[in-house]
């Protein structure tokens, strides 16, 4: 249990769900992981519990100039950064012809805006690790689409590009940048979705259940540790078999 001993993660969208068990997961392994979220109290709350290792951090990375000071002031205190975990996320739906302007907006802010900001901000850091990684959070709905989710559908098949390109970029200073494609994980996100409706999901995937965090923890621990050096500007997916090929 030390595959990442002695490697320092900062994962947004960490105070619950998908992002708190990957901080888990890294700490589990020996990691040091900043925990990002944007509400004081509850990712304080959620880091404690966790030991000295975890770092809680308060940031809205919608807010490009907060983000820096939040990633300099953690690096600063860690003294080096190697993985990224871009996790932070939001969906707001709605039909394209009633979507507002708001809503696209607030939707992009968060899922590409705040991933390129968080991971600008990162890059001069993890370009001096040994082993640097980006970790994105896509999902199925950017790959295959989803009803009232266009504003969701679009960043995060934005996300995918950025993955790809950003993968090339830095490949030459050996940081991997890859992308987790989620189907339906059971977290605070999905507990919103109306019982019905998941139970439909979960009736269509072929493993016939929603997926845990700690699955999804599980790929990004992989994804993070030196086993995994060899993968690069790839979507791998996470979805109980729910889209192949
Ligand atoms: P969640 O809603 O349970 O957790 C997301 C966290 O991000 C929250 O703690 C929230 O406060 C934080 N966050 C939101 N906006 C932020 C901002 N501007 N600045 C800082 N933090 C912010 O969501 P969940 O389910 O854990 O999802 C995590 C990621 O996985 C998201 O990117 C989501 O789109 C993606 N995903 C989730 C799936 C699922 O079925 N749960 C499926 C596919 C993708």
């Amino acid at each position: 249990m030390d595959r990442l001993a002695g490697r320092v993660a900062f994962v947004t969208g960490a105070a619950r769900g998908i992002g708190l068990a990957i901080a888990k997961a890294f700490l589990a392994e020996g990691a040091v992981v900043g925990l990002a979220d944007r509400n004081r109290e509850v990712v304080e709350r959620a880091a404690a519990p966790l030991g000295s290792s975890a770092v809680p951090i308060v940031l809205d990375i919608t807010r490009s100039g907060e983000v820096k000071a939040a990633m300099e002031g953690f690096v600063e205190r860690a003294g080096r950064l190697d993985i990224l975990v871009n996790n932070a996320g939001i969906t707001d739906d709605a039909p394209i012809q009633f979507m507002t302007e708001r809503q696209w907006d607030a939707v992009l802010a968060v899922n590409l805006y705040g991933s390129f900001y968080v991971t600008r901000a990162a890059l001069r850091y993890l370009l001096k690790s040994p082993a640097g990684r980006v970790i994105s959070l896509a999902s199925i709905v950017g790959e295959y689409g989803e009803p009232e989710q266009a504003n969701y559908a679009a960043s995060k098949g934005a996300l995918l590009a950025f993955t790809r390109s950003l993968a090339k970029e830095i490949a030459s200073r050996n940081v991997t940048v890859n992308a987790i494609s989620p189907g339906l994980i059971t977290t605070p996100l999905t507990d919103m979705i109306p019982r019905p409706v998941r139970e439909a999901i979960a009736a269509v995937t072929p493993l016939g259940r929603p997926g845990g965090a700690e699955e999804v923890a599980a790929l990004a621990t992989f994804l993070a540790s030196d086993e995994a050096g060899f993968i690069t500007g790839q979507v791998i997916r996470v979805n109980g078999g729910l889209l192949m090929g």
